[in-house]
């Protein structure tokens, strides 16, 4: 999960590849590096650290010229060190950026050290570079020798080549990780994902599994995995670059968790008819598919897992059909029975992860059809599905997901509600929860308007080394996705368990340095839930209680209370999110963490 962006055009493209850095910059920030041809010569600059780093550098350093590389890295194979940054060379006359896992490159290293290669640094990328020199120096030129060079990979990729001898030439190939080519006029480029070249143009070619392609400045070629020439088409990127910038808040997380109540509604918007979820929004079929659907199987990872974990809920409560949810990385290496007629769902903000992606593939010919809940229009997971429902939630950069897990429990409701209109949930339930639906965005921005208090109590957290998050029902997930929220970001140990759990075991734990954050809201399972509290207050553990009513839980000593505002039981999952982002948040920015960036973490997990 590095970035990678890659330039060729009659303009200088030093700056070009940088500012393409900086938006990758969410995929690894451990090392950056730039390669540019200047007429004669390529010329490598790299740091360890972040971008800025590298930025720095070249301030000092310019790279000067027309056709480039460049790379922020991810650590995988080797620490991040200068000497493992991209690009590496082979001699001095061909660099290589690499997005992936070279899964055999101890052999191939061995190999190439046989043949009298010497490596200098601990990165499976370095085999791809000697071995493209290995086949240039037996007379290829540098397109076949990319052909028969990824024709040796095992595992996932995404490159980008330059050759001294082809200074017309940027070449790029894809299997398993992925990578776009933006088209310009007069100019083309290569880049992870199309924000990375949004400042450059919005005309994309999203390269399929297995493609190579030869990017000339005024033109592209492209071959399938079995080499024959082929034609891709270019898309129109949807969403405004503008809304990749900070803005006006101090970082992108807290404006992302601000936009909620917008993309809600993006979320929504042309899917709602008067009392009903249209189902077209789903792709051409989609109603004879959910026809036959008797089974769920969702899968996903990190926050998009516990988006699925909260649909579960619904779609066995609303549409009465059985729901499986697993995480990826589990579900894709076991044996599993699937019944016929299982829809798969897949779930995933970036569209890419490695495990999502190969679960459906795995899985694809053994069910009813593929169904994906999706942010990035074109990804691999939206192309690969049957059907897709988009987010709608516009890039999401901070690397702790936000907008786009509240955005994904929308799209998982309204999938929710087209099953269940064929599973005997009656139309006037459908036309309620369409109408509670269109109330949310409204009660996301009066949940907004709790920042100042939420900000207040983060003050108890700051010094915690332990949280532990609690909640029953659909509440679960979200308490799940409270604790995961607060340690992605600010470090703090953070566990959550089902309420009813409690005296199971972390009851244990709980004393006053355990602070105990809870999703109370009033449903019909307020009262288990107080009983739970108490378990926690007598045994002198301090509760941080995010309720439906103060009355419903009472402020007392070591009691902290806030009130939300009354919210359709159906909303609760996705309205009591809100406060413990913001949590989350505060606690972060006192700690004085990377907020958007936080250490060992990378927002899109396109390797295993
Ligand atoms: C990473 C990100 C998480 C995300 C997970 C799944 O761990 O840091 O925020 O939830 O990957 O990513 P996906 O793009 O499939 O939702």
């Amino acid at each position: 999960m590095c970035g990678i962006v890659g330039a060729i055009a009659a303009r200088p493209v030093a700056e070009i590849l940088l500012e393409g850095l900086r938006r990758l910059e969410y995929r690894g920030y451990d090392s950056a590096g730039m390669a540019v041809w200047d007429g004669e010569q390529i010329n490598r600059l790299r740091r360890a650290g972040k971008v800025q780093a590298l930025a720095d550098a070249l301030a000092q350093h310019p790279l000067d010229g027309q056709l480039g590389i460049a790379h922020t890295r991810w650590a995988t194979h080797g620490k991040p060190t200068e000497n493992n940054a991209h690009p590496h060379m082979s001699g001095e006359r061909l660099a290589v950026v690499h997005n992936g896992i070279i899964e055999n490159f101890e052999s191939l290293k061995r190999d190439l050290q046989a043949q009298g290669y010497e490596f200098s640094s601990d990165t499976d990328t370095e085999v791809i570079a000697h071995l493209l020199d290995s086949a240039v120096e037996a007379g290829d030129n540098i397109l076949e020798a990319v052909r028969k060079t990824v024709a040796r990979l095992d595992g996932a990729f995404a490159l980008g080549v330059m050759h001294q001898d082809y200074p017309g030439e940027l070449i790029t190939a894809r299997k398993g990780s992925p990578l776009v080519i933006g088209v310009g006029i007069g100019e083309n480029f290569i880049g992870s994902d199309p924000l990375a070249l949004l400042q450059v143009t919005d005309r994309f070619i999203y390269l399929e599994e297995g493609d190579v392609a030869r990017l000339k400045r005024l033109g592209i070629e492209i071959w399938n995995a079995t080499g024959e020439s082929v034609e891709r088409p270019v898309l129109q990127f949807q969403h405004g670059s503008g809304s990749v910038d900070k803005g006006e808040y101090k970082h992108y997380m807290l404006k992302e968790i601000y936009e909620q109540p917008k993309v809600v509604h993006a979320a929504m918007e042309g899917r709602l008819g008067k009392d009903s979820v249209l189902e077209q929004a789903f792709g051409a079929g989609a109603g004879e598919i959910f026809d036959q659907v008797k089974q769920v199987q969702i899968v996903a990872c990190g926050t998009s897992y516990h988006a699925g974990l909260v649909a579960k809920y619904w779609i066995e409560d609303l549409a009465g059909i059985p729901c499986m949810v697993e995480v990826a990385s589990e579900f894709r290496y076991r044996r599993v029975v699937l019944p016929p007629g299982t829809l798969f769902i897949s779930i995933s903000q970036s569209g890419e992860t490695a495990d999502t992606l190969a679960a459906l593939r795995e899985i694809r010919d053994r069910v009813l059809a593929s169904l994906t809940i999706c942010n990035v229009p074109g990804s691999s997971l939206v192309r690969e599905s049957d059907l897709c429902l988009m987010t709608n939630a516009g890039p999401e950069i901070g690397v702790a997901s936000t907008k786009a897990f509240t955005t994904q429990l929308v799209a998982l409701l309204q999938t929710t509600l087209v099953l269940g209109r064929r599973h005997g949930l009656k139309p006037e339930t459908e036309a309620r929860i369409v109408e509670e639906l269109k109330q949310l965005p409204g009660l996301l921005e009066r949940v907004l308007g709790l920042d100042p208090a939420i900000e207040k109590m983060s003050e108890a957290f700051a010094e915690k080394h332990h949280a532990l998050f609690l909640g029953r029902g659909t509440l679960n997930p979200v308490a799940m996705e409270g604790a995961l929220k607060l340690k992605e970001i600010s470090y703090i140990h953070a566990e959550a368990y089902a309420a009813g759990e409690l005296k199971h075991g972390p009851l244990a734990l709980v004393d006053k340095d355990m602070p105990v954050v809870t999703v109370a809201p009033r449903n019909e399972m307020l009262d288990k839930l107080k009983a739970n509290l108490q378990e926690v207050r007598a045994r002198g553990g301090e509760l941080f209680v995010f309720a439906g009513s103060s009355q419903a839980v009472e402020p007392e000593e070591g009691v902290q209370v806030l009130e939300l505002p009354p919210v359709p039981g159906i909303l609760e999952p996705i309205v009591y999110t809100v406060p413990l982002q913001l949590l989350s948040y505060h606690v972060a920015v006192l700690k004085g963490t990377d907020v958007d960036q936080p250490r060992n973490l990378a927002k899109s997990v396109t390797v295993e």
